[in-house]
């Protein structure tokens, strides 16, 4: 069995965490608060499915509390003692909680046999953290699976749907992909829909282009994924943004599926009822990833010189929300 350390108790790193402790793997969750941790030991950590109303319930994940950056003194690896076959570190938190600081942090507490995983939206993470974290021990994973957090360390699942796993410099695929393999098989045994993506990049940019039509226009207007498809004026604002970042795609080479538009009304209609991550954030007072996503989209295309307006025009919208929004509470590993 495998070894999974799986940073930030949000609502994806809840669901991989409930569901390969069930599957029998050895897991501890890391929070950053000491009073997160309570409360999650005391209530414990649960999954509840949307459609069946199901509960699981994670007796063996073990969860520790990750100091704050000032307090992060003790040397412990995380995976405990360095054992046999790989140990992956799932990171589940939020764009913005991933810092120089925290790359740092990371690369020092990472032992020989660890893989990190980053499950992020959007683009630039992985840059950050290559920058600490040596590059061929860094996985990219892009999810469809749909989760909310209902109280601490409940986390209700909304949709199933299917994560890529690949390497992050794609040149590198071949060193880890033992390590890939490995990952894949043990998210199917544990229930999840996972295959091995030999051109991450594009299924990146794929979920980039989805997030950056859905979270910021469902922030904005305040409704669930599903009203974008009948509020007045909202398709023509969904298709261009959508058009925008396909010419940016292309201009940079990276290949999307013809039918990705099908895809994001796809993703809205079997997202129907959920409040977008982005509407989330801005309803909890927190910053929203908007950096990351469409401007992470802004400074690709200032780069190329291709002029993204409905984009721009949404990222200043949401960056005058959230300053309405003051104090805007940094998003923290939850
Ligand atoms: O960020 C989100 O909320 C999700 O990635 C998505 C796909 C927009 C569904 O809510």
């Amino acid at each position: 069995m495998g070894r999974f350390t799986v940073i930030g108790a949000g609502a994806l790193g809840t669901l991989f965490a409930v569901r390969l402790s069930k599957a029998g793997h050895e897991v501890e969750v890391v929070v950053r608060r000491a009073e997160r941790k309570a409360e999650i030991e005391a209530a414990g950590l649960r999954l509840t499915d949307a459609v069946s109303g199901s509960e699981e319930k994670s007796a063996r994940a073990v969860i520790k509390a990750f100091p704050r950056v000032r307090l992060w003194e003790e040397k412990e690896a995380f995976g405990g003692k360095d054992g046999s076959g790989p140990h992956f570190i799932l990171l589940a938190v939020k764009q913005s909680a991933i810092t120089r600081e925290l790359g740092l942090e990371l690369a020092r507490r990472m032992g020989p046999s660890a893989w990190m995983v980053c499950l992020q939206n959007g683009i630039g993470h992985l840059e950050t953290l290559a920058a600490h974290v040596p590059v061929e021990r860094l996985l990219a994973a892009v999810t469809t699976e749909g989760a909310m957090i209902s109280s601490a360390g409940e986390a209700v699942h909304t949709g199933s749907g299917t994560t890529w796993v690949g390497a992050a410099g794609d040149e590198r695929g071949e060193v880890s992909e033992i390590a890939q393999k490995n990952l894949v098989y043990w998210l199917q045994l544990a229930g999840f829909s996972a295959s091995m993506s030999k051109n991450i990049s594009s299924r990146i940019w794929q979920k980039l282009l989805i997030n950056a039509v859905i979270n910021p226009l469902t922030a904005l207007l305040r409704v669930p994924n599903g009203e974008l498809l009948s509020l007045p004026g909202a398709g023509e604002l969904m298709r261009a943004l959508y058009e925008e970042g396909g010419t940016l795609a292309r201009a940079l080479g990276i290949r999307l599926e013809p039918d990705l538009w099908e895809q994001l009304l796809e993703v809205c209609r079997r997202t129907a009822t959920n409040r977008s991550s982005m509407l989330q954030d801005m309803t909890a007072g927190r910053l929203t990833e908007i950096d990351a996503i469409t401007g992470g989209l802004l400074r690709e295309a200032d780069r190329s010189g291709i002029a993204l307006p409905t984009h721009l025009t949404v990222y200043r919208l949401i960056k005058a929300a959230e300053a309405g929004h003051r104090p805007c509470r940094p998003n923290i590993i939850d």
